[in-house]
């Protein structure tokens, strides 16, 4: 605890600490940052049950209120933030309140816009319990719902103002969620460190095995994450310039995702993303041709898919792909890597457009 809070990371005013043991141990920090406000959790059926009773401890009295939605990606919608804020106001919380995001990415992202919303704004807490959540959702300020149109599409830039993340949470996360994280972890470490690349292609498989990771693993593997994130938000709050790189996997991965049905999760397409974009770069002669196979073997350590899925179509993806909002223009913009840990087209806002007949060569390929 001592250590995580020597080690904290700021960004747009939020302390983030990461370190075992701080869900029960986060009172005091709670109250330092909160004061005397009244407190709601906000968490979800499969997480409450194992964590909601030990921070609502870790509060202290008066007991926070626990207001759980059902887990999975459908409970991020408007009508849930209509209940959510309702029974709020129900319960006659007030301006001096606070909100605890206790849970996944849908967890934060739902709870962070009631906060944003609710009586015009209160403060939120994340405490993300899912990889994914603790090293890339918390971080970042954006909070929002998914409607017909789309996902994300109605929301709000609302930092929280302290994010505690414990990576023994990850313990009880099943596999296919941790893998679900790593996908990022993998994108973080091409776009921005080499090194962080190298201890992932070691550490990959031991991270992933039964059990989850072991306590030094997990620490490390989110500590730094969040470091790079954060550096890169910091960077760039709205998305103008450098924050577009967190989009390396992204422009191929959702029209993946979408093509899907949502059946594969983000993750997965993410890691089918990279490969291609990987190789578009290389294709285009603006990446090392030698990094698509790099990501490949590290991709296929934790467990991650690498080609396309056999059904879907070159044309359907590059029809897919200029839905996604990046697409300009007609051509759609990439973010494409130099090398490992480097990013091409700094000088272009990072923004790379792409000729269709490469893409659907190298889709093609990349079955
Ligand atoms: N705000 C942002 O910047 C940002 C960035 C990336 C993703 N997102 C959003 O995040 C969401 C996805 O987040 P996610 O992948 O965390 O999914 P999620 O919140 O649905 O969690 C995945 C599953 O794991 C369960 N779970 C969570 N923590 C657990 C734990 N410790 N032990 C056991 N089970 C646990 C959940 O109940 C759920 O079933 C998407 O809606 C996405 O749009 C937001
Ligand atoms: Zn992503």
């Amino acid at each position: 605890m001592t250590r995580a809070a020597a080690d904290a990371v700021h960004l747009h005013g939020s302390r983030m600490l990461i370190g075992a043991g701080l869900l029960d141990a986060c009172g005091p920090e709670l109250h330092a940052t909160l004061q005397r406000r009244r407190l709601a959790i906000i968490s979800d059926s499969n997480v409450a049950p194992l964590y909601a009773a030990r921070l609502a401890a870790a509060c202290g009295t008066p007991s926070p209120t626990v207001l759980t939605i059902p887990a999975g990606e459908a409970s991020k919608t408007r009508q849930q933030w209509s209940r959510l804020t309702d029974e709020l106001l129900d319960l006659h919380f007030g301006r001096d309140s606070a909100i605890l995001a206790l849970g996944g990415g849908v967890v934060g992202d739902l709870a962070g816009f009631v906060a944003s919303t609710f009586l015009r704004g209160i403060p939120v807490v994340q405490l993300p319990t899912t990889l994914l959540a603790m090293i890339d959702a918390s971080i970042g300020g954006k909070t929002g719902v998914d409607t017909r149109h789309g996902k994300n599409l109605v929301g709000a830039f609302h930092h929280p103002v302290l994010v505690l993340a414990d990576p023994t949470l990850l313990g009880t996360l099943p596999v296919e969620q941790l893998r679900n994280g790593l996908a990022e972890a993998i994108k973080h470490a091409v776009i921005a460190s080499a090194p962080e690349f190298v201890w992932l292609a070691t550490n990959g498989r031991a991270i992933t095995r039964t059990g989850g990771p072991n306590a030094a693993l997990a620490d490390q593997l989110v500590r730094r994450n969040v470091q790079i994130k954060a550096d890169i938000v910091a960077r760039d709050e709205r998305e103008s310039g450098v924050r577009k790189i967190l989009n390396f996997g992204h422009t191929i991965g959702h029209a993946i995702e979408t093509l899907s049905g949502f059946a594969m999760l983000h993750g997965e397409c993410v890691a089918v993303g990279m490969v291609v974009e990987a190789r578009i770069a290389a294709r285009a002669g603006i990446g090392d041709p030698g990094l698509p196979e790099m990501l490949i073997d590290v991709l296929r350590q934790v467990g991650l898919p690498t080609a396309v899925p056999a059904e879907m179509s070159g044309d359907a993806i590059l029809e897919a792909t200029r839905s996604d909002k990046k697409a300009r223009d007609g051509l759609v913009e990439y973010a494409l890597p130099a090398k490992l840990g480097m990013m091409a087209g700094a000088d272009r806002g990072f923004a790379i457009p792409v000729p269709d007949a490469i893409v659907l060569d190298v889709i093609d390929s990349s079955r």
